[in-house]
This record gives C-alpha cells, structure tokens and sequence, in this order.
C-alpha cells in the first residue's frame, strides 16, 4: 500500500484525464491524516486551484464555518475532493473525469480508514453512497457501508445560492454531531 507523500506524487504526475493539463495546482486534500471523519467534495474550484488546498474560497469558508457550528476544524477531520484538478469555468466533472480520479480517492480512504465519510452534494453522493442519490429527499439520511457510516449533506455553494436550505443543513450538522458523539463519546 501507498503512502501519504508517493500517492501525493502519483497524483501530481497522473494524466489520465485532460484536467491535469489545465490545472494550476492538484488539490490533493486537507486536514488531519489520521482523522476518523472524512469530507468529500466535488473538486477544486478558482481559489483551491490558485492555492492547491480544498475548500477555501466562499464555499469553502462558509463549510468552515458550518463545521465550527459543531465544534469541528480541520485539525479533526481530512477533506478532499472526488476530482483532485479543476473543472473549467467550475462545470460539473464529467463521468470519465471522476472515473480517472476515483482511484486517488479510494487510496486515500484506505489510508485514512475513516469511520465516518461526509459527502458535500449531489456529486460526492452519487459517486459515494448511489448512483441515484436525490440530494433533495435523502441528505441529513446515514447508510453504512462496510462498517463505515456515510451522509451526504447539501454542498456548500448550493447554500450559498439558495439560503432556503440553510435549516436543513443545520438539522444535519445537528445529526451529523450526534453520530460523532455516540460513536466517539470521548471525541474524536
Ligand atoms: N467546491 C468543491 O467541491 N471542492 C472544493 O475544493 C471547492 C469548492
């Protein structure tokens, strides 16, 4: 099995879809390697690709602020994305993109074995949890997978679009936190 740092260099050569060649930076992850609770988003957008860190533009610090909500920063969980280079103008990844990628994704789950996988929108959703995953009816729901919880919430940028789905995000930051708390009573 890989390492942090080979995987890291894997992915800073790979071209096996177009986004290498337009990419500034990879965006490989953030946060805690040894984290119980994982993050996925869907890939790095204008700011992520200017720095080669996840989530820190406006979706990434209203995120911050949400987990902060719940007591959580990045020093408590690992955060990634389902492509690690930038889409053009932000479009959604293509299937063959995130088929490309997904490899650099499950190797970095094997590392981290988290026991608690986050999806950030409908794009980590469909990949993670299923293919028809209607973010609408089913986020805030928990399903486990190979003795891993998995929830899917809605994407920070959709937040940021329509603030209408800013309670139901907050019941699943809620819900979210009490996982942790009975999973891990003495914290994470
Ligand atoms: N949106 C994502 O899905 N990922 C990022 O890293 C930034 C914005």
């Amino acid at each position: 099995m890989k390492d942090w740092e080979s995987l890291r260099r894997d992915c800073e050569r790979c071209r096996q879809c177009s986004l290498g060649e337009t990419r500034t930076n990879l965006v490989f992850g953030d946060g805690s390697t040894s984290a119980k609770l994982m993050l996925v988003g869907e890939g790095p957008g204008q700011q992520e690709d200017l720095t080669g860190v996840p989530f820190v533009g406006p979706a990434g610090q209203l995120l911050d602020q949400m987990m902060a909500i719940i007591d959580l920063d990045r020093t408590k969980y690992y955060i990634t994305n389902i492509v690690k280079c930038r889409p053009p103008r932000n479009r959604d990844p293509l299937a063959t993109e995130q088929e490309a990628c997904i490899g650099y994704l499950r190797e970095q789950t094997r590392l981290l074995r988290p026991q608690v996988i986050v999806c950030l929108g409908r794009i980590a959703a469909m990949r993670l949890i299923r293919p028809d995953y209607r973010i609408t009816r089913e986020h805030g729901q928990w399903v486990q997978r190979g003795g891993v919880w998995m929830t899917a919430i809605y994407h920070p940028s959709a937040l940021l679009r329509d603030e209408s789905k800013r309670p139901e995000t907050f019941d699943d930051l809620m819900s979210i936190r009490d996982k942790l708390a009975e999973l891990f009573p003495e914290g994470l």
